[in-house]
């Protein structure tokens, strides 16, 4: 993760091309059980498009199948200042303005899938944030499994000052992360969030100084990867069950979940 150039190769054959990703304000490189995706539009401080979530669904349909870790990124000063405000006085390719409410029904859930995958269980993924983190840019750091934050980050939920809902997949993780309170009181003020108080209401699960982000990034993926792999597939899908089933269902998903490790570890 130091050098995120080195020994690098581009997306496979099936995924999207290189010139498709940068269009959309993306790069993805993927080295060996590493994927990174990189929001690429530094000058407008990754403002992200349709196409950047179209463009998220489809890396998230075609990762090669050996790559187990896949780290979100924002080059230049910031991850994301969210939507594209563009897409609202132009329209934007394909905007859906809830006229038909079948049709933007279909339109969001179409940008909800640049989101969904990252709780995939057989990948881990880690928002490395930094700088502005706003609306749409906030809610993707909450798909991901893991977020590590530099010093300087500030977390926005600025939805609602704009008249609108969080849509992209965010507001359950924030609710199971902060509390129904704190998401409130979050999304209702849009009020920012830095990086002492993120770490503390658990946005963030660890926070280091800016110049020290790749390097932690770095060895966070190092130690995902030192895990088992089929180890981390189970405990990423029961860890997230967990929330949603009873103690009895969780208890019974532990047995099952561990009847396969032991399978695969001692072959019968
Ligand atoms: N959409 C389009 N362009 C943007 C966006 C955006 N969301 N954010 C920044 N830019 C552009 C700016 O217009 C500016 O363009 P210019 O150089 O042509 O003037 C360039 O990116 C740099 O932005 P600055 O404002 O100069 O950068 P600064 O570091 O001072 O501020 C900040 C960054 C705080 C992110 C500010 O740009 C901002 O408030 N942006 C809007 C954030 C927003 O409301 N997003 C929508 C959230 S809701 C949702 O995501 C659904």
């Amino acid at each position: 993760m130091a050098d995120a150039n080195a020994g690098t190769e581009t997306a496979t054959a099936a995924g999207p091309a290189e010139e498709e990703l940068a269009g959309a304000g993306l790069r993805l490189e993927v080295d060996g059980a590493v994927a990174t995706v990189t929001l690429n539009r530094p000058e407008r401080r990754n403002a992200m498009t349709f196409a950047t979530w179209r463009g998220l669904a489809a890396i998230g349909r075609s990762l090669p199948e050996g790559v187990r870790v896949v780290v979100l990124r924002g080059a230049g000063p910031s991850f994301s200042a969210g939507i594209d405000l563009s897409m609202f006085s132009g329209g934007g390719e394909g905007f859906a303005d809830g006229s038909d409410a079948a049709a933007t029904d279909r339109f969001i859930a179409e940008l909800q899938e640049g989101y969904t995958w990252l709780r995939r269980p057989d990948i881990v993924t880690v928002a490395a944030v930094h700088g502005h983190v706003i609306g749409g840019g906030f809610q993707l750091a909450l798909a991901c499994d893991i977020r590590v934050a530099a010093d300087d980050v500030k977390f926005c939920m600025k939805e609602p000052a704009l008249g609108l809902v969080p849509d992209l997949t965010g507001t359950k993780p924030l609710v199971e992360i902060v509390g129904i309170g704190r998401a409130l009181e979050l999304c209702l003020t849009a009020r920012t969030v830095q990086a002492e108080e993120a770490a503390r209401l658990g946005l963030a699960e660890i926070v280091v100084p800016r110049d020290g982000l790749d390097a932690a990034v770095g060895g966070l993926v190092e130690s995902l990867l030192a895990v088992n792999p089929g180890a981390a597939v189970a405990t990423k899908r029961l860890l997230w069950e967990a929330a949603e089933n009873t103690l009895e269902q969780q208890c019974a998903a532990e047995r099952r979940e561990q009847i396969g490790r032991l399978r695969e570890l001692f072959g019968k």
